[in-house]
């Protein structure tokens, strides 16, 4: 089981410093726990958790190792920074920034390249769902934003429909298990010689300490992405001990 908090572009970081410690306090065995942070806390949250086995990411990374491109953050950068992963393709990237495939691809192959382990988020709008096009909108996301020739093992897969995240709204436990025996599917068929490397799938989209254990239960389901309730230590610990 991993459970991956994304703070997004929060909280102030006299905040930050004593969520990952309330983090870093914890162990919860066979959960591994991953932190999205913003790009400023990188080095101060891998100060505060270099006793732990939290994994420390950023949220997105540019193509480039370096060059002319104001604001943007590299994954060498990421790197040199303490991060060990990053997340690529959020749909407040695709949405936000005009995120394509192609681009969240070049994303991912940068991050490899600076030996990034690479989460790539991949999820439906309501009107794809409501038109029936849910799965295919999917596969076609990994189809274009999944390098071909990446290690598997450094590939982690979040499955985050657009209607549910920060709404509270959260597909049936039947849709959520079938789109995640899809893409189990699908990256069984683009990684044939993964030998018995599982790639982890997790579910991103209004996870709650309520709801977490039932998600978390569901077939093919390998973890959850976690945002708004990550800003609570009680809550995500309540997810982490749902794992
Ligand atoms: O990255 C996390 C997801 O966007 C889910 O966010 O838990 O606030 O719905 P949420």
């Amino acid at each position: 089981m991993i459970i991956a908090a994304n703070w997004k572009m929060n909280p102030d970081l006299e905040t930050a410093g004593m969520l990952a410690s309330r983090l870093a306090g914890i162990s919860f065995g066979n959960v591994k726990r991953v932190l999205f942070a913003p790009h400023p806390y990188i080095i101060p949250m891998s100060i505060r958790l270099a006793q732990s086995d939290i994994t420390l990411g950023g949220q997105d990374c540019h193509t480039a190792e370096s060059g002319a491109h104001t604001g943007d953050v590299s994954a060498l950068m990421l790197r040199d920074s303490g991060a060990t992963m990053v997340l690529v393709g959020h749909s407040e990237r695709r949405s936000d920034h005009g995120e394509d495939d192609a681009l969240i691809m070049a994303k991912a192959n940068a991050a490899l390249a600076h030996n990034l382990d690479v989460m790539i988020c991949v999820g439906e709008t309501r009107n794809d769902r409501e038109a029936g096009n849910a799965e295919s909108v999917v596969l076609a996301q990994l189809q274009g934003s999944i390098p071909k020739a990446m290690d598997p093992a450094r590939l982690i897969v979040a499955y985050e429909p657009v209607w549910a995240i920060g709404t509270g709204l959260v597909p049936s436990s039947e849709d959520i298990a079938a789109m995640h025996e899809n893409i189990s599917s699908w990256l069984s068929s683009a990684f044939p010689n993964r030998g018995d490397t599982h790639i982890p799938v997790l579910y991103g989209g209004s996870v709650k300490p309520g709801n977490a254990a039932e998600i978390l239960s569901l077939p093919a389901v390998d973890g959850a992405l976690v945002g708004g309730a990550s800003l609570d230590a009680d809550g995500f610990e309540a997810i982490c001990a749902a794992a």
